[in-house]
């Protein structure tokens, strides 16, 4: 009876503040509208980029690149407003808007977050929507570009490729991903051996900080322009756009790839991959993609080598895809890959010449043969997920390394995959200072743990928060890669101020030593601490 009582007692309540929060955010929702049009210097022009709930195309523009399926519930908090802005002008208004009437902002390039920080939030806020601010001019005599915010790593790698046939963008594989929240939190890709991170190529950035001024790498002084290249940028402002430097690509490059299991030596080739892929001339990266997959589906192939181990483990094993990219010809790769690394058994079948932007192509899953404008679609293949991160130090031993196929070969039904990417080279003569991305020299590899959350997302969650547990002798000290964010790490609190001690559970695994500065530097430009999120850098409170 009591039970019963306190649950109707619990609902009731539960619709009262409903409602109370309702009425509370629609009178935040109206102050905050009628503040728009009223301080706008164009309020017919700015009405023109607003929608609430209200407007009949409000969801199809929140959905349009919410690439996290896991935050796409009916539950998930939705923004009050959504903006989308088509000069910076209405970006100032809306920051003072935003300041004046107490909700918070949030900004949105291509909405790749991993924990969907730029379109989540569990306090009233108001999403900035970047599409529309995504002009791209190159440079080729200069090799440099001006890209804006709102760009993806497609139109940018396409706007090169009108322009020059030998420059290319050290930047990600993915041609939906935002080239701001890429460049923001470092950003990496297959030229990353050779010429570092997208961030190590920035030469300049024009923002908007939160008294509303457009600054540039000159005004806005160099400890800003050192944070907002891989120290998050929603800490610190809203960028508008970035001047990057374009590097040299050759005409033809090759592409390779090696599929075995664990019953082909998959094990032993990880295991020497380790220490010999961080090793090898800059001009070769190699990643490994480690899957479970059914051995029983006929689809595969590769139910015809299986052999009584895989049996044992119930019709399951583990697949290795070692996949890779030469800047050069396949008769030059041969002998470096012989010499070096003779058991990946790299033949010349296994290779593909290519030109550099067909390249691009193929790392984002599009056929090489298809129209570079393919490169100009924003939409994504869009999956729920939890994700992790870490960077190998000290190769992982043959007995550890089956300890994590173990965990793979558990998973049921859910899909899982491990990625491991190479580093040294170019990643290894930066210094770790640099720029906020610390993860230099002494770095062997980044491992990616990801598990698809399409069915029982409890075991999902339990199952790769085991993984990374299990992992974390073979990884101390724990490092992660702040553009694949994981909220387990911690967060800020909601409403009081969080202390350095408590945030450097998450920002020194992004930043090591860097965060002590990223936390200056925030102090210092936003002592509001206005733009804020979950893992946004804190204040210092003195
Ligand atoms: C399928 C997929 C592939 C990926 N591939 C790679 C890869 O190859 N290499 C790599 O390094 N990373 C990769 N990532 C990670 C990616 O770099 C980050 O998720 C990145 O933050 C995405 O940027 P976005 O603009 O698409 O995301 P959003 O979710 O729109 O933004 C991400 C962050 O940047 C902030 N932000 C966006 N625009 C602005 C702005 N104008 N001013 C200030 N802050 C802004 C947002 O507020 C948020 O904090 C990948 C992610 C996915 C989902
Ligand atoms: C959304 O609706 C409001 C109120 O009707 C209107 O003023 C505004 O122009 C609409 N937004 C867009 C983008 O059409
Ligand atoms: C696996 O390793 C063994 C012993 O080193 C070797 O004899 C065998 O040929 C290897 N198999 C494959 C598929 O590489």
């Amino acid at each position: 009876m009591k039970n019963a009582d306190s649950l109707v007692l619990s609902i009731l309540s539960f619709a009262l503040f409903s409602t109370i929060s309702l009425a509370t955010s629609s009178q935040i929702d109206a102050s905050f509208l009628r503040c728009l049009t009223r301080v706008s210097p164009n309020a017919e022009s700015i009405s023109r980029v607003i929608y609430t709930p209200r407007n009949s195309s409000y969801t199809s523009i929140l959905k349009s690149t919410l690439q996290n399926l896991r935050f796409a519930s009916s539950e998930t908090p939705k923004p009050l407003v959504i903006v989308t802005p088509v000069d910076e002008s209405q970006i100032q208004t809306v920051i003072y808007c935003s300041r004046k009437t107490n909700i918070q902002m949030r900004i949105r390039g291509t909405g790749h977050d991993f924990e969907g920080v730029s379109y989540v939030s569990q306090v009233p806020f108001v999403l900035v929507d970047m599409f529309n601010l995504r002009s791209i001019d190159v440079d080729p005599e200069a090799r440099t570009a001006w890209i804006g915010a709102g760009a993806t790593l497609g139109e940018v790698y396409y706007a090169i490729a009108q322009k020059s046939k030998t420059l290319g963008f050290p930047a990600g594989v993915w041609s939906t991903v935002g080239a701001t929240g890429l460049i923001g939190g470092g950003g990496y890709g297959i030229l990353r051996r050779k010429y570092g991170l997208a961030a190590d190529n920035v030469l300049d950035a024009r923002m908007i900080d939160v008294n509303g001024r457009i600054l540039n790498r000159n005004s806005m002084g160099e400890d800003l322009f050192w944070a907002i290249r891989g120290g998050g940028a929603s800490s610190f402002g809203v960028i508008l756009s970035w001047k990057i430097n374009l590097v040299s690509v050759p005409k033809i490059m090759t592409l390779f790839e090696v599929v075995t299991t664990l019953e082909q030596n998959g094990t032993d080739i990880v295991h020497r991959w380790q220490t010999v892929a961080p090793h090898l001339p800059k001009e070769v990266e190699i990643r490994i993609v480690v899957e479970p997959i059914r051995t029983d589906s006929p689809a595969d192939g590769i139910g015809t080598v299986l052999s009584e181990s895989s049996q044992i483990r119930g019709s399951k094993t583990i697949r290795f895809r070692i996949v890779g990219s030469f800047l050069g010809r396949i008769d030059q790769l041969l002998p470096i890959i012989d010499q070096a690394f003779p058991e990946l058994g790299l033949k010349r079948e296994n290779c593909n010449e290519l030109s550099y932007i067909q390249a691009v192509l193929t790392f984002s899953l599009i056929s090489p043969e298809s129209p570079l404008e393919t490169l100009l679609e924003r939409s994504s293949l869009k999956i729920p997920f939890k994700a992790k991160s870490d960077f190998v130090k000290q190769p992982i031993s043959k007995r550890g390394l089956n300890g994590m196929w173990d965990r793979l070969l558990q998973t049921e039904p859910q899909t899982t995959n491990v990625i491991l990417t190479s580093y040294g080279g170019r990643m290894d003569e930066i210094s770790e200072s640099s720029i906020p991305f610390p993860h230099r020299a002494g770095t062997l590899y980044m491992m990616y743990i990801r598990v698809l959350m399409d069915g029982d997302t409890t075991k999902a969650l339990e199952w790769i928060r085991g993984l990374y547990s299990y992992l974390a002798p073979f990884t101390a000290p724990r490092t992660a890669y702040v553009n694949y964010n994981d909220f387990d790490l911690g967060v800020n609190n909601l409403h009081d101020p969080t202390s350095f001690e408590q945030a450097s559970a998450w920002g020194k695994k992004y930043f090591k030593n860097n965060f002590d500065r990223l936390v200056a530097v925030k102090s210092k430009v936003d002592p509001t601490n206005f733009f804020r999120h979950e893992q946004s850098i804190p204040v210092r409170s003195c």
